[in-house]
């Protein structure tokens, strides 16, 4: 009997020892694994399969490589190219905020917001992910670049003034019958951003990016295609005469905004959703409108700013590393009413960009879990956090989530937040940024491998890992 009691002792300390390790929250944390060899060869290791389409207005979305056959670069020299340029994407973002919220004109902008000069490179403009659809009668595919930080959809036009190379031959209104003109005092052309601009009573559009891209051209009124058989007749487009910058050989932008000229808003979505498929693979995943929100998906409202109306904010309520809470200010998820603060997410910014504060307490959390693994010192581009994992073939790193509605966590990819910056030295980074104005963005880098579904009938954004 005394034996029994003993061992059962014995029994139940092992057990409370082992329960006090496991659980002990100074030592345990969450991991996700990352496999170094697949970030730096992600198109040999990934199957291509193409996936249903899951609604009737589905598009086919690629990863802006895969235009150049064969590559003409490996993807990392395009990754790093696009990561040079990522800060003028964000600038011109600020910018357009800075415009909306102090109702300042353009000449009090700090002038560098406006006018970056346009890097070189093959792939530039607004991303890295393109759509391929159909404009006018009969239909003619065309590549636009994904972007759902501004609202018009343009394309280059012939006769043109000025256009930039393009994969498939430029669009000849000249031959379409469903071609209409938008004049200049139709509702259309007063929903323009701009001051109106006339040419003989033909409205005219003009966009700039932060990049020094321009484009500009006639507004006129299209029938638009989503695959072989799904149309929608006169949806306003810009028709570009005039285009300058290197829109990595697609043929324009394909407006997701949330302002009235979308082409969400012109269709009457009521929801669209995409998933980015890993940056180097040549595989490609969808577009869709009017799909529904996945079982999965990780829930966030779908704040507005009520300054500038075409920006997509989620109404995170955390952020996790770890599987801990990280403290970080209540700014960061909230956008007060002068159309500050909140996390934007941006298809064309390549990676997150987090209020400075925010990112300090992320980053910190990220470095105090990670003592443990070899260190670069310095600043890799905007990166403060990087690490040699020359010589690894995969690493665990701190699990990285967003936390949305009921607490539950939107959990990264390790590929989406741990990225290599060149392919011998064995340098990988923490792909975060910090950022100075009140302002934090999600970018392209961390969205991948998520569909990301923008519920608009509805004010929600929900993020549903594996879904490409
Ligand atoms: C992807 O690209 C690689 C290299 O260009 C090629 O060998 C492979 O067959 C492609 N895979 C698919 C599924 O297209
Ligand atoms: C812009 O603001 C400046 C200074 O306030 C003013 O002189 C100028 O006329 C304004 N320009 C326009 C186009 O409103
Ligand atoms: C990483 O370590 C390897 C050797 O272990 C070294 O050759 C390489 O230069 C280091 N990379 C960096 C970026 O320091």
């Amino acid at each position: 009997m005394a034996l029994i009691l003993h061992l059962t002792f014995l029994f139940l300390t092992t057990i409370m020892l082992a329960l006090s390790l496991t659980v002990s929250p100074s030592t345990e944390f969450s991991t996700t694994l990352l496999d170094v060899t697949a970030s730096l060869h992600p198109q040999q290791t990934q199957p291509n399969p193409t996936p249903p389409p899951s609604s009737s207005f589905t598009l086919q979305l690629y990863p802006t490589h895969s235009l150049h056959n064969p590559p003409q670069k490996d993807h990392l020299s395009n990754f790093l190219a696009q990561l040079n340029r990522d800060k003028a994407r964000v600038n011109s973002i600020v910018a357009k905020l800075q415009l909306a919220i102090s109702q300042v004109n353009e000449s009090e902008v700090r002038p560098e917001y406006l006018s970056s000069p346009v890097t070189s490179g093959e792939s530039q403009g607004s991303g890295e992910y393109f759509a391929r659809i159909g404009v006018g009668q009969p239909p003619h595919n065309f590549n636009l670049d994904l972007d759902t930080g501004s609202d018009i959809t343009w394309l280059q036009c012939k006769p043109c003034e000025r256009c930039f190379q393009q994969v498939d031959p430029i669009f000849d209104p000249s031959g379409s019958p469903s071609y209409g003109q938008i004049t200049c005092d139709a509702p259309q052309c007063r929903q323009l951003d701009q001051k109106p601009i006339c040419k003989a009573n033909k409205c005219q559009y003009q966009v700039n990016y932060g990049d020094g891209s321009v484009s500009m051209g006639d507004f006129i009124t299209e029938t638009v295609w989503f695959g072989k058989t799904e149309s929608v007749p006169r949806v306003p487009l810009g028709c570009g005469h005039f285009n300058v910058g290197l829109f990595a050989a697609s043929a324009g932008i394909l407006g997701l905004g949330r302002g009235p000229l979308s082409l969400p808003s012109q269709i009457k979505a009521t929801s669209f959703s995409y998933c980015l498929v890993a940056r180097g693979s040549n595989r490609s995943s969808t577009l869709d409108f009017n799909s529904a929100q996945l079982d999965d998906s990780v829930v966030t409202r779908m704040l507005s700013n009520p300054k500038v109306a075409s920006f997509y904010y989620a109404g995170f309520t955390g952020i996790s590393i770890g599987g801990r809470r990280v403290p970080v200010p209540v700014s960061t998820f909230e956008i007060d009413s002068s159309g500050n603060g909140g996390i934007l997410v941006d298809s064309g910014t390549a990676v997150t960009w987090l209020q400075n504060q925010a990112y300090e307490a992320v980053r910190d959390a990220f470095t105090s879990l990670t003592v443990n693994l070899p260190r670069v010192p310095g600043r890799v581009l905007m990166f403060d956090t990087c690490y040699n994992f020359s010589g690894f073939e995969t690493v665990k790193v701190p699990t990285v989530s967003f936390v949305g509605q009921g607490g539950k966590s939107w959990s990264l990819a390790a590929e989406a937040y741990i990225i290599p910056l060149d392919r011998t030295a064995g340098t990988f980074c923490f792909a975060m940024a910090p950022m100075q104005e009140a302002l934090s963005i999600l970018g392209n880098v961390q969205q991948q491998g998520t569909r990301v579904s923008f519920d608009i009938a509805n004010s929600l954004i929900g993020f549903s890992p594996n879904k490409c």
